[in-house]
């Protein structure tokens, strides 16, 4: 199945969901080599991009592969959203702007960013039509259920009269956090009422695939965390093996980043889900964690995979 989001048409309907601590441009090419349709960058703050913070600066870094390519902002204020879209040139090369109305983290909130946007839809809504008077690029909202209770659907409507080009979905509440089940059904039950394209996001993976239809777009989140090839299996294709996999997440991680304490820390939180997924637990997954340097790592991967 293919998506077209505005004037934007993907390869398919899968897209990687924006992941922050996760997301990095490493993560998000290795994701498009396994065929994944769209990719979002983490979360990055309108105010830090004001301010040109080096850090928020970098996190805009996109592959060559990466086309189309999808940036998430955050915030709260609909005129700050406007002067970044229009004057920040690092932004340009983005051919999707997405707007997070989800996160739910008490750092975020309490600013009046993320998911508390749910709790402001008139604001939020000022948001989506300053991003769109400030570019004529599709504009996309990503938001939960609700805050505590589910006001998905006058929410929804909300984006959509304000001109979003699509709503993404997550089926759990603010408050819910990461607990319980994703609620399917109440994301698949806002398709009738949107003329614009329904991306559900929460719990996906390959092997659930037929709950979600109806849906016209497929964010997978968690699911892609240690399987980038997930993308590649649901499109029909075969699984990676998981060592090569992990090399080339390394490699591509030193092609963008050049701190090598920051890579190996980094690979240690993807290194919980590797190792998982191909039943690595014990000493041998203490000595992947506690390995300081990348020589020392690939000297410990090699025993476990049992390279010659
Ligand atoms: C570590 C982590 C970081 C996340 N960061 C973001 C983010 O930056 N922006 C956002 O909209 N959602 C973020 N989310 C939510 C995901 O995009 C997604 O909606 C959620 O994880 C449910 O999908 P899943 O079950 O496929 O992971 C994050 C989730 C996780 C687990």
């Amino acid at each position: 199945m293919s998506l077209k989001i505005a004037n934007v048409q993907l390869n398919n309907n899968l897209i990687l969901a924006p992941m922050a601590g996760y997301g990095d441009v490493a993560f998000r090419k290795l994701c498009k080599d396994y065929g994944v349709g769209l990719t979002v960058t983490e979360m990055i703050s309108v105010k830090g991009l004001l301010y040109q913070g080096k850090k928020t600066v970098e996190m805009l870094r996109t592959a060559d592969s990466e086309t189309p390519s999808c940036v998430q902002l955050f915030g709260s204020e609909p005129d700050e959203f406007y002067k970044v879209i229009s004057q920040c040139r690092d932004l340009d090369s983005f051919d999707i702007i997405d707007i997070n109305m989800g996160c739910p983290v008490p750092k975020v909130t309490k600013q009046g960013e993320g998911s508390a946007l749910m709790k402001d839809p008139v604001r939020a809504g000022k948001i989506v039509e300053a991003c769109k008077k400030a570019t004529s690029r599709p504009v996309t909202a990503k938001f939960r259920l609700g805050w505590s209770e589910n006001t998905s659907k006058e929410f929804a409507h909300v984006m959509q009269e304000s001109g979003a080009d699509m709503v993404t979905v997550h089926g759990r509440t603010t408050e819910q956090l990461y607990r319980g089940e994703s609620n399917v059904e109440a994301v698949l039950s806002l398709k009738p009422l949107l003329n614009i394209p329904l991306t559900v996001s929460g719990d996906i993976n390959e092997h659930n695939l037929d709950r979600y239809k109806g849906a016209d777009g497929l964010m997978i989140g968690r699911g892609a965390i240690g399987h980038a090839d997930i993308f590649s299996v649901i499109n029909g294709g075969e699984e990676e093996e998981i060592y090569p996999l992990i090399k080339k997440h390394i490699r591509y991680m030193q092609q963008y980043f050049d701190n090598e304490h920051y890579i190996v820390a980094n690979m240690r939180k993807h290194f919980a889900y590797y190792l998982k997924r191909a039943g690595v637990k014990g000493e041998d997954k203490n000595r992947v964690n506690l390995a300081p340097t990348l020589k020392d790592l690939f000297v410990v991967l090699d025993e476990i995979f049992k390279v010659e």
